[in-house]
């Protein structure tokens, strides 16, 4: 599979520099793109076996590539998505935020069965959305998402800790995109994103992005908590984001696959 990515970030650059170690088997980096120029010169320096840094999304399109991940923004989804799928290619998403917008999700959905293409989200920085799509057969009473942060990585300094957000998974994606990805990803996994309660806590005593979910259903009840380790080159992002788009790349054209 050849492989192009959006987006020279934390997630990018990691995904890139497993590959070229050679721990995903079948994949190959063909090309790079970043509106931070020197941050895709980075990434490149960093590979042994360099792909093309292309210097347009336009020429980044061009590239010998038949996945794109995109692991740059909500923006960069909206602005890209279409065109990716347009040019016969699927698409790994990592600004999951994005598709908290029905409009803009219900046309990329659609367009994506019309032409035969695929769209990959990764479950992210939770885990459960196995259990989650299990569950959305039956009816799901309640659902819950608790996010509790170091404040710094939300933006604030504080000494106790805050309730910065309560409400729908929907107004929370909006209103804190960087942070929020995985309740929509939750959210669709479940069928359930109307109905998603979400919580967001900049709390000082933590030093892990905890999250817990809390889910009540006909089938039972479901209850997972996360601490996950931040990544050292953006606190805001957990490591197990970027193993799970890990995951998702190493699991595209496998013959075997568990769970799901
Ligand atoms: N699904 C999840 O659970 C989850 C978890 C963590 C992060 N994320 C999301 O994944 C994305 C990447 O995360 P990250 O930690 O690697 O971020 P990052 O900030 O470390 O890197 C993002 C990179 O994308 C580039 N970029 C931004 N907009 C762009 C555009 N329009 N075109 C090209 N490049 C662009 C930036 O210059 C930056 O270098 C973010 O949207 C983040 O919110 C999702």
């Amino acid at each position: 599979m050849r492989l192009g990515i959006i987006g020279c970030g934390a997630i990018g650059s990691y995904i890139a520099q497993e590959i070229d170690k050679g721990n995903v088997e079948n994949v190959v980096l063909n090309v790079i793109y970043d509106t931070q120029v020197d941050k895709a010169f980075w990434l490149y320096s960093s590979l042994e076996k360099r792909p093309v840094i292309a210097e347009s999304f336009e020429e980044f399109l061009k590239g010998d590539i038949d996945v794109v991940l995109e692991a740059a923004s909500q923006e960069a989804l909206r602005a890209y998505a279409f065109k990716i799928i347009d040019a016969g290619k699927d698409l790994v998403v990592m600004s999951a935020g994005a598709l908290a917008d029905d409009e803009f999700r219900g046309r990329l959905f659609e367009y994506v069965k019309r032409k035969g293409r695929k769209i990959y989200v990764p479950s992210g920085a939770v885990a459960g959305l196995d259990g989650l799509k299990a569950l959305s057969n039956v009816k799901i009473r309640s659902a819950k998402l608790t996010t509790r942060k170091p404040p710094a990585t939300l933006g604030r300094s504080l000494t106790k800790p805050e309730i910065l957000f309560s409400g729908s998974a929907v107004d929370a994606a909006r209103l804190f995109p960087q942070n929020i990805n995985v309740a929509v990803a939750l959210g669709l996994a479940g069928d359930m994103l109307e109905k998603l309660e979400v919580v967001i806590i900049a709390d000082p005593k933590v030093k892990s992005n905890e999250h817990t979910i809390e889910v009540k259903s006909e089938a039972g009840n479901l209850k997972i908590v996360l601490k996950n380790v931040p990544f050292p080159s953006n606190p805001k992002t957990s490591f197990l984001a970027a193993l799970s788009c890990l995951e998702i790349l190493k699991s595209i054209g496998k013959n075997v696959v568990i769970g799901g």
